[in-house]
């Protein structure tokens, strides 16, 4: 699904997502431009630099993901009820003003394709900014009732608990591998899995399928963030609008980094002593790039990928054979496909 900006630049919204059924399709991108609208609605301010800031990585692009799975859970009951539209856009407000403070902690200086907003402005700016995209995203809680209120704040309080387990690391003692996911759960899962759940709780789907979708999106949010760090390795910056790199450069051990040091092959022990500290030094940085995208640790982390989305997929095999379970089933393809 395409959409083309009022400046021409075409974004491919929800990972170009392909509808067998048209009426579903239609449906959805009626959905989605609905949320678009709202989302511009609840980001205006008197002030006009507080409105340019938090509008700016709105109008950047962004492949508005969890839109879509709250779109698309939507479709398992009533989709033009109102609140699907305003849950969907407390959760991208969110995800928004963590992209926000993630840059400020990651040091990143590109996001969605241009210079992200603590580059731009500086991260006095960007902090703030993320926390009045919150702020604007518990004024629309409120509409939405003690049970979103609640759920919303669980979920904030997993996806940061994530950020800081990332970055203590695991325990003395505690594999970091298991360590990493149950860190991806939290800091990724946890918002995507709301995504399902606002969609299908507020269009008045079983709850039974309630469950179930927000197991799909759970399980789908970990794929997605393994995508995400395995494009931080093998893409360039065209495709992922962020800087190749940028973990290894944190020294944020991903999952490709994390199996290349558990490895004991000798062919992998130059690229094991690379990736055991931040990579600042530019040279030592490229060559540590080079060596993981042709490593059996990126394959490796891309079965594991598989995995996540086999499982997201298979939580999908109990719920009523509507058009929007097959578009789910395709997500989990395209989230697999999109690191190819
Ligand atoms: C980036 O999220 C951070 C992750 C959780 C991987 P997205 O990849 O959904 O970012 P946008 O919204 O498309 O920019
Ligand atoms: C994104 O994490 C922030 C959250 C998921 C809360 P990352 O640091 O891994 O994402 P990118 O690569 O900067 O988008
Ligand atoms: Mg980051
Ligand atoms: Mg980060």
């Amino acid at each position: 699904m395409e959409v083309v900006g009022e400046d021409g630049v075409v974004t491919s919204i929800g990972l170009g997502v392909e509808f067998v059924d048209a009426v579903l399709e239609r449906s959805v991108r009626t959905g989605l431009d609905r949320i678009e609208q709202a989302l511009r609605e609840a980001v205006v301010s008197d002030d006009d630099f507080v409105a340019d800031v938090a509008r700016y990585l709105i109008d950047a692009g962004g492949k508005r993901f969890r839109p879509l799975v709250t779109a698309l859970a939507a479709h398992f009951g009533d989709p033009e009820r109102p609140e699907v539209t305003t849950s969907a856009v407390v959760v991208e407000l969110t995800h928004l003003a963590t992209l926000y403070h993630d840059d400020v902690m990651d040091e990143a200086t590109v996001r969605r394709g241009t210079p992200s907003a603590n580059s731009r402005w500086d991260n006095t700016v960007a902090i703030l900014t993320g926390d009045f995209l919150f702020s604007r995203a518990s004024d629309l809680l409120a509409d939405l009732g003690p049970y979103a209120v609640r759920l919303q704040a669980r979920t904030f309080g997993r996806l940061v608990t994530g950020q800081i387990r990332e970055t203590v690391g695991p325990r003395d003692g505690a594999d970091p591998i298991d360590h990493y996911l149950a860190v991806l759960a939290d800091k990724t899962g946890s918002l995507i899995a709301t995504a399902a759940e606002f969609g299908a709780h507020f269009a008045g789907a079983d709850p039974r399928v309630i469950d179930q979708l927000r197991v799909y999106g759970e399980q789908i949010g970990v794929a997605f963030q393994l995508s995400d760090d395995i494009l931080d390795i093998a893409s360039e910056t065209v495709q992922s609008g962020k800087t190749p790199g940028t973990d290894l450069r944190e020294g944020v051990p991903t999952l490709p980094v994390l199996y290349a040091l558990r490895s004991t092959e000798p062919a992998t022990e130059r690229l094991r002593a690379l990736v055991s500290h931040p990579l600042v030094d530019d040279a030592e940085h490229a060559e540590a790039l080079d060596l993981l995208r042709s490593s059996a640790a990126l394959d490796e982390a891309r079965a594991t990928l598989a995995a996540y989305a086999d499982r997201a997929r298979a939580t999908l095999a109990d719920l009523p054979d509507v058009p929007a379970r097959s578009a789910l089933e395709a997500l989990t393809d395209i989230v697999i496909a999109r690191t190819g």
